[in-house]
């Protein structure tokens, strides 16, 4: 069967059949062909970048230059999979900045574009779609706020979180969001979340009720040991393995020297 595009419409339909969505990131050609290969229908340039391929310690380091240009590497893969980029830290502060952004993002070669946030930036959301460009939402912790929060904290546990949530998931929909991403939230709000709106929910670190999950790629693949996720498992030792097959190759390397 020849592989089909997906698209948003595509997202929602499966939502709609039930069928769970798995997402991950990618910030690179290989990694996304890898990915789509393996029939991912979701990839996320995500501004996870900043930690795990730019070395910074949160995402507020990331820029709009460093977004186009993992972005343009990941669209070169030609995915059959929806490439959406994150829009970084301070690019949509204004409806102006925020369509102007993801106006380049998507021609840096996302197909959507994902922020953070439900009814604070309602009115960028309200004009990116206006634009003509999908929007994917992202509530819960939002780790471009990680500053003033002080640390990666679950949400949902209080009535006025839960509220709020509810209230930002609605706002987010009637904006015109085809998805939105759930981060650390409480497992019974997000199953709350996902029975209540039509579009699908993607979860991370937020329960197995979530229309889908998305991880951080290199989470998945264990090649981040410095990092401590009670979120992920990852299903590789890939650190691990680099580290054995490089310290093999040296020995090899060494050992025809030695000849
Ligand atoms: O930047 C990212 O990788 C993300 C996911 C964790 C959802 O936003």
């Amino acid at each position: 069967m020849t592989p089909t595009k997906i698209t948003p419409a595509a997202l929602r339909a499966m939502k709609s059949r039930g069928e769970k969505i798995a997402a991950l990131t990618a910030y690179d050609c290989p990694m996304a062909r890898l990915l789509d290969e393996a029939g991912v229908p979701f990839i996320l340039v995500g501004d996870s970048l900043s930690m795990v391929v730019l070395g910074f310690p949160d995402t507020t380091h990331v820029t709009m230059a460093d977004m186009e240009h993992h972005t343009r590497a990941v669209a070169r893969a030609k995915p059959q999979a929806l490439v959406v980029a994150d829009m970084p830290f301070r690019s949509y502060e204004t409806v102006t900045s925020a369509v102007e952004n993801a106006k380049r993002l998507v021609a840096a070669g996302a197909e959507a574009v994902k922020a953070e946030g439900g009814r604070a930036i309602i009115e960028q959301v309200r004009a990116i779609v206006a634009a003509g460009i999908p929007f994917c939402g992202h509530l819960g912790m939002l780790p471009q706020h990680v500053l003033e929060e002080g640390g990666y904290k679950v949400k949902g546990k209080i009535e006025t979180e839960h509220q709020a949530l509810l209230a930002d998931a609605d706002a987010l929909v009637a904006a015109g969001a085809f998805a939105m991403v759930l981060e650390l939230v409480t497992r019974p709000v997000a199953a709350e979340i996902t029975k209540r709106i039509p579009i699908p929910t993607i979860g991370i670190g937020a329960g197995a009720d979530c229309d889908g999950q998305i991880l951080v790629t290199p989470d998945l693949l264990g090649m981040l040991p410095w990092f401590n996720l009670k979120h992920v498992k990852p299903k590789l030792n890939a650190a691990e393995q680099m580290r054995t097959v490089v310290r093999e190759w040296m020995d090899e390397v060494k050992a025809a020297r030695a000849r």
